[in-house]
């Protein structure tokens, strides 16, 4: 079959390949544990059900405007002004079918082909994968684990040409659970100001936060008219089946993003932007369970980790993942990955599906119960004790 050349461009996120193989094993009697895919094991809290419900008795079930039902727009305006500090209004913001497509819109209405985007590097594998799909270069910025997934700055200073046009921020970070802090913001916003770049903020983790409070580079005075803000409902809210994301962005590009929606998808699910309206104004007490079980799970997690011989790992800040360096067990991240799930049923990434720089690493996702999580732990390191490279 001949698909378009632009096809051999475009990428795909590790997470998914690795459960429909997961899936097959259990298929044949395996027992495995999930700790590959960034979803939430919680329920979607009953508020937000029931208002979906009766949005649905009430006939919300038609097409609405193409940016998102008026309302629902202007509870994420509040909102967003709120957390972040800032004074966004209704033309600002645009709903949609979860964070990817944003994020999509906004790399293809911005990186021309020559291009160059700065993307986090491990980062999130979509951003890479939709900049080459544009035919623009993507250009790693190296998270380090010395200073917690983080980057230096000189590092990023030395990474700016002429032709870069954007910079992609994801803080707290996926894969690495790491966040970045207001001086970061400060110096990443500092550079698009010098070279008059654009800053895509991929803030869907922003209530999942542990020791420090979430910092958004829009609150930076100014930072709004150069930025693409984007956030959603699928972790903080358990929802990621409901397909619910929203951007804050300079009203042009939200009118561009809108014409995207246009000519993909119309708009995004009428009655569940009612239940967006739930999650965001109702009340928040199953969020701040949720983030203090992942808490739990997270020193659970990283402590096993620690006591296994060759693996150390960092203590990550936000998110629901950890990271460890696996460097020392002498095996190739993709080869451990592929043992662990094949041998013992503990599904996990390879660091690589991230980008090169993961190498030597693996990402495991605590959103699982620590009954499992120990079962996990206890399981990498047999298998360490018994396994050669
Ligand atoms: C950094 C990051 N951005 C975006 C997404 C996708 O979000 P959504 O389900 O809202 O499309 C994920 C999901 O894993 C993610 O980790």
């Amino acid at each position: 079959m001949q698909f378009a050349d632009r096809l051999s461009r475009l990428g795909t996120e590790g997470a998914f390949e690795v459960l429909a193989h997961a899936r097959q094993l259990e298929a044949q009697g395996k027992s495995v544990i999930h700790l590959e895919i960034g979803e939430p094991d919680f329920d979607t809290p009953k508020n937000i059900c029931e208002v979906a419900k009766k949005a649905i008795d009430d006939g919300k079930t038609h097409y609405c405007p193409s940016a998102g039902v008026p309302e629902a727009r202007k509870v994420v305006a509040e909102n967003f002004s709120r957390t972040r500090g800032v004074n966004v209004a209704v033309e600002n913001v645009v709903i949609m079918p979860g964070v990817k497509p944003l994020i999509f819109n906004a790399i293809f209405a911005l990186a021309n082909e020559g291009d160059e985007v700065i993307c986090p590097n491990p980062g999130y594998p979509i951003y890479e994968s939709v900049v080459n799909y544009c035919g623009a270069k993507v250009v790693p910025m190296h998270l380090r684990e010395e200073v917690n997934f983080r980057f230096s700055i000189e590092d990023l200073k030395a990474l700016i040409t002429p032709k870069t046009k954007m910079i992609m921020v994801n803080s707290p970070q996926n894969p690495t659970g790491g966040v970045l802090t207001r001086e970061d913001l400060e110096a990443i916003y500092g550079l698009a100001e010098e070279h008059d770049l654009w800053v895509v903020t991929d803030e869907i983790y922003s209530r999942i936060t542990y020791e420090k409070p979430f910092e958004s580079i829009c609150s930076i005075p100014g930072a709004l008219k150069r930025t693409v803000a984007i956030d959603g409902m699928s972790k903080a809210y358990s929802m990621t089946g409901w397909r619910l994301g929203y951007g804050i962005m300079p009203k042009e590009m939200a009118e561009i993003q809108t014409k995207l929606a246009i000519n993909n998808f119309s708009c995004t699910n009428t009655f569940a932007q009612y239940a967006l309206i739930e999650a965001l104004t109702g009340p928040q007490d199953d969020v701040e369970k949720m983030v203090a079980e992942f808490q739990r799970r997270r020193d659970v997690f990283v402590e096993g980790l620690n006591n296994i011989e060759g693996v150390s790992c960092t203590n990550p800040l936000g998110a629901f993942y950890v990271f460890p360096n696996i460097t020392r067990t002498g095996f190739k991240s993709k080869d451990l990955a592929t043992r662990l799930l094949d041998e013992v049923g503990v599904a996990g990434l390879s660091g690589t599906a991230f980008g090169s720089f993961g190498e030597g690493y693996l990402r495991f996702s605590y959103a699982n119960s620590v009954e499992n999580i120990k079962e996990a732990l206890a399981r990498f390191e047999k298998f360490l004790a018994g396994a050669a490279a």
